[in-house]
């Protein structure tokens, strides 16, 4: 059964193009933002440059990752109904990566609040690893949605 049989009927290109391009700019953000807060992480608390990144920050995600990722969510429900992809393995693979990226997103925030706090738990060490969690992440789910290895 070609794709172009679900309810999208021939829009389903345009969406998958879509959903593509609107994850690229969600994990432009989930690459950016945790950068920032490596910098930030290094300037003294109340400081013009302090203030500087806390208004980068909230920019970035109220700009870019909150809405990008809504768009990816709501997009690739509506291809996963149109293929039909729930009972395929790597489909439920990818989702659950997906809710990971998504809760990494979560944590983000929250951490992006302590900054803003004048806070900073964590050493420059673990949030520059954190850094590479997206990175990862993406790169399963790639493989996972383009080979489909099970
Ligand atoms: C947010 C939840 C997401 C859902 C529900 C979802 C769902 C889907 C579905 C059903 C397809 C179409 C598969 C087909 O045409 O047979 C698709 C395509 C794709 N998705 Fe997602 N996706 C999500 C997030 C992501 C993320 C975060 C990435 C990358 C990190 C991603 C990368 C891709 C790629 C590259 C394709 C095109 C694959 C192809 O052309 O065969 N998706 N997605």
């Amino acid at each position: 059964m070609s794709n172009l049989t679900g309810f999208l009927g021939p829009a389903y290109l345009w969406v998958k193009a879509a959903h593509v391009t609107f994850v690229i700019f969600w994990l432009a953000g989930l690459f950016l933002l945790p950068r920032f807060y490596v910098y930030h992480h290094e300037t003294p608390v109340g400081s013009p440059e302090d203030r500087a990144w806390i208004e980068r920050e909230s920019r970035v995600r109220s700009i870019i990752l909150t809405p990008a990722m809504i768009v990816v969510w709501v997009l690739g429900l509506m291809l996963a109904f149109n293929v039909d992809a729930w009972a395929q393995g790597w489909f439920s693979a990818k989702l659950a990566l997906v809710v990971l990226l998504t809760g990494y997103q979560g944590w983000l925030g929250v951490y992006g609040k302590k900054l803003a706090n004048g806070e900073r738990p964590l050493s420059s060490k673990t949030v520059r690893m954190v850094n590479e969690i997206p990175g990862v992440v993406t790169a399963i789910i790639v493989v996972l949605v383009i080979v489909r290895p099970f």
